[in-house]
């Protein structure tokens, strides 16, 4: 059985960086760590994360010294104040990319604009993005809640940095019809895009595809059901022990893929179990073939 692994699998440039800089943290150690909410969606990695030290807190009222470090996502000014207030150390993970959006959401807000974005109002990066236009933003999420607006003589819109492309192009196309003045500040980051372009050009030539993330991963489960969209069965897992023989079963070609939160260390060890699994589907085939002569 042939295992191929998407070229683009894993850990973007923020996630990346932002396990960089925790990880530096813990070398120069002074005083207790913290991360405002889990560094990433991936339990695996935040248990690895913990055991060396770095405990994930909701809330900064629940410290009182030490170290904060700010995960990929970003958060709104008010919570880089309240850090500064409380007198902790600021490790700010923010990905560059979030930063930039956080910038434009400011100016666009300061230009006397109405704030629209386009995204997941429940998604930390969003409700970031939200206080850097000083909580005045609107969020769509489609299309649909878009024409639900009333209208706007003065906007400007951006993206979660996640967003699909063409989701964000139909709102802006929406938003033309409502507003006399509309900027239009594309802030979509194209490590998803080219991972998910990656995943799905690879599901088209293998027979299953085998898709690797946190379960409470969005980008993870979007991951697979792409991958599904081209009728490739693919499989979900958060690590090597959920894989099952069967569903490597008279295979040729596997395909691998990984979210963004996924390290390099937990798709080499599914990649090994896989082509364990695949020599034990060997060895079956092989004796089935040796009792029909
Ligand atoms: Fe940054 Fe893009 Fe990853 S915004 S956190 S590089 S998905």
């Amino acid at each position: 059985m042939k295992i191929i692994v998407a070229d683009k699998a894993g850990f973007c440039f923020g996630v990346k960086r932002a396990i960089d800089m925790a990880n530096d943290v813990v070398r120069k150690r002074d005083g207790p760590i913290y991360s405002l909410g889990p560094l990433i969606h991936n339990p695996q990695v935040v248990d690895k994360l913990a055991q060396e030290g770095i405990i994930a807190i909701d809330d900064l009222k629940e410290i009182h010294a030490g170290t904060v470090i700010i995960r990929s996502h970003g958060v709104g000014p008010e919570i880089l104040s309240e850090v500064y207030e409380r007198g902790l150390n600021l490790i700010n993970a923010t990905c560059p990319f979030v930063s930039r959006a956080q910038q434009i959401a400011r100016d666009l807000y300061t230009e006397g604009r109405q704030v629209i974005v386009v995204g997941d109002k429940d998604h930390p990066e969003v409700q970031g993005i939200v206080g850097w236009a000083n909580g005045q933003a609107l969020v769509v999420q489609n299309s649909l809640e878009a024409e639900a607006l009333g209208a706007i003589s003065n906007a400007g819109v951006l993206a979660q940095t996640t967003q699909p492309l063409v989701n964000f192009q139909q709102v802006v196309d929406v938003l033309k019809q409502k507003t006399e003045q509309l900027k239009e500040c594309n802030t979509i980051c194209h490590a998803t895009g080219e991972r998910q372009q990656a995943a799905l050009e690879l599901a088209r030539n293998v027979d299953v595809m085998v898709v690797v993330g946190g379960a409470n991963s969005a980008n993870t489960g979007k991951l697979a059901n792409l991958c599904r969209s081209t009728g490739t069965p693919a499989y979900q897992i958060e690590t090597a022990g959920e894989l099952r023989v069967g569903w490597f079963a008279c295979v040729e070609k596997v395909g691998l893929t990984a979210g963004a939160s996924t390290p390099d260390w937990i798709i080499e060890e599914v990649k090994k179990r896989m082509n364990e699994l695949g020599e034990m589907n060997g060895i079956e085939e092989s004796k089935e073939q040796l009792e029909e002569i």
